[in-house]
């Protein structure tokens, strides 16, 4: 395959499918797509894209396909009519799923003899493409090592390892992270709000900054054991964290935006019967 400008195929046009065809458009790579509603191509064939009638003919245009679809289900569906033809191919899903899936998905895969990988896209459609935009696959390295130059243009690859499993399960365990910064951040605003606060203030000067601030201690302080360390002092940590609870209370901010304070307390409590 050539990496520099190759032929790739891009399987799906739904918002993050037409970013990744544009993205590699851009790159000066030769693209076909398809998709199973006819007519969502046209600006990309505009920009120089070749659009296929059927999912075999996008294939065959391309050294390497791309597949982005809703969920494991349709790439099955889409995918279950024209496997057996695709020995020897090179085939990359980027569509979202559960790590069983992925895993299930790759052996399908493999059993066909197609050279398969996984991936995890770390990005939305405005950002593919973009500083900052990161790609995870997993699955065999030599795989990896023949899309990554190919694939660069939608977001740096990174490669997480050979069970193709890992991209899912990284992708969602890091989205996990992100939903529960952003239930963090609602409960913030709503009680700032209850209160009489000037929210727009209270985003930009204190909760951006401070959240900034703190990533970095949240993220290598997450961990699965019980044990807290000293300098956190969970008996100071569980008492702040009743503050906080009692604040929303008075405030009458609903208790389930409050769910990850209990989590929290649980946890500190837990850390202060096992330090004895
Ligand atoms: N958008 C994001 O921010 C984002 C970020 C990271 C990862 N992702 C992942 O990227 C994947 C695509 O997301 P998206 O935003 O592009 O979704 P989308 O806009 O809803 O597009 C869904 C795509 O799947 C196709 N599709 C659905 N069911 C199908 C079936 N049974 N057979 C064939 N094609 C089918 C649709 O085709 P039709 O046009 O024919 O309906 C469309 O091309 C998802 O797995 C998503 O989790 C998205």
């Amino acid at each position: 395959m050539t990496t520099q400008h190759g032929r790739i195929s891009i399987l799906g046009l739904g918002a993050m499918g037409r970013a990744l065809a544009g993205a590699l458009l851009e790159a000066g790579h030769e693209v076909t797509v398809w998709n199973r509603t006819p007519g969502r191509a046209g600006d990309l064939v505009a920009r120089g894209a070749r659009e296929a009638s059927s999912v075999m003919e996008a294939i065959e245009a391309g050294d390497l396909t791309v597949v982005c679809l809703l969920d494991d289900a349709s790439v099955r569906e889409t995918l279950a009519p024209v496997v057996p033809k695709l020995a020897g191919g090179t085939l990359v899903n980027l569509t979202s799923g559960s790590v069983r899936q992925a895993r299930e998905l790759a052996g399908w895969f493999e059993g066909y003899g197609v050279r398969f990988l996984s991936g995890g896209i770390m990005a939305v459609p405005s950002t593919v493409g973009t500083e900052g935009a990161f790609i995870l696959y997993s699955g065999p390295r030599d795989v990896f090592d023949q899309v990554a130059p190919a694939l660069g243009p939608l977001g740096r690859p990174q490669w997480v390892g050979e069970d193709p499993g890992f991209a899912a399960l990284y992708d969602m365990a890091a989205l996990s992270g992100m939903y529960g910064m952003s239930a963090g951040a609602a409960h913030a605003v709503a009680l700032v709000h209850a209160e009489g606060g000037d929210m727009e203030a209270f985003r930009h000067e204190v909760l951006g900054p401070w959240m900034e601030r703190m990533l970095p201690f949240m993220v290598a302080g997450a961990d699965v054991s019980e044990t807290v360390p000293e300098e956190y002092n969970p008996a100071m940590q569980a008492t702040g964290l009743e503050n906080i609870l009692s604040a929303s209370g008075e405030a009458g901010v609903p208790a389930e935006l409050a769910g990850h304070l209990r989590t929290s307390l649980w946890g500190m409590r837990r850390a202060v019967l096992a330090a004895g």
